[in-house]
């Protein structure tokens, strides 16, 4: 692991701050506060997401960071309610049994992912006959010029942010793979090169 991913994860929480209170925690709520089961969180990075839990039987939280996974680990300390196992596992290749989780979970990640198609078809294979994969992630912009920018930065973007690409059109790749979606296109008005963003539900057809 280099150095970026340490500062990465230690900057991760109060980098993100405003952004969470302002953007995303309301979007966090909706997808994660209405769900049940047995729930697999793919790079659960801090945790940020563990405090939306409500009426879940157990959660398994996979993160293949050790820095991140530091964090991660203070927040199933302190966390009470429901049992939080945590995992290694890259998406690609999850440590989990095959038809086993009611709901998979990733938020900001599919965007980090090696191979995009490789973990929906591990999503597919985790999940129950009737399981749901839930996401919010930031995704390439409708909009060409934004496009254009998005693909001239991204090697580096990359680079510094632990694999994260500007310009994945993730609803396309999560239907190439054979879920049948509904998904929630928001615009945010932040910061140009991530203004757009997708939220919503699959599940496997
Ligand atoms: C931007 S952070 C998002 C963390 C968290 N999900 C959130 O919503 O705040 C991206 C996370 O994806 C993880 N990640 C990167 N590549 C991954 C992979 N192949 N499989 C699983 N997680 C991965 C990173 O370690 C990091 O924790």
């Amino acid at each position: 692991m280099t150095l970026r991913s340490r500062l990465m994860a230690t900057c991760y929480d109060s980098a993100m701050k405003k952004t969470e209170a302002k953007l995303l925690s309301p979007y966090r709520k909706k997808i994660i506060q209405p769900l049940e089961g047995t729930i697999l969180e793919i790079g659960s990075g801090t945790g940020v997401n563990i405090p939306f839990y409500q009426n879940i039987d157990r959660l398994i939280c996979s993160e293949p960071d050790e820095h991140m996974r530091k964090y991660l680990s203070q927040k199933i300390d302190a966390h009470e309610g429901f049992p939080i196992d945590l995992l290694d596992s890259h998406a690609e290749e999850i440590d989990v049994d095959d038809h086993s989780i009611d709901v998979v979970v990733a938020t900001l990640v599919m965007c980090s992912v090696a191979d995009q198609a490789q973990v929906l078809k591990e999503i597919k294979r985790v999940l129950k006959p009737g399981g749901t994969f839930v996401f919010l992630e930031h995704v390439c912009s409708h909009d060409r010029s934004v496009q254009k920018w998005q693909r001239r930065l991204t090697s580096t973007w990359s680079y510094l942010f632990d694999n994260c690409h500007l310009d994945r059109v993730t609803g396309d790749a999560i239907k190439a793979a054979g879920f049948e979606v509904e998904i929630e296109k928001i615009e945010f008005n932040f910061f140009s090169i991530l203004n757009s963003w997708i939220v919503g539900k699959a599940a496997p057809s």
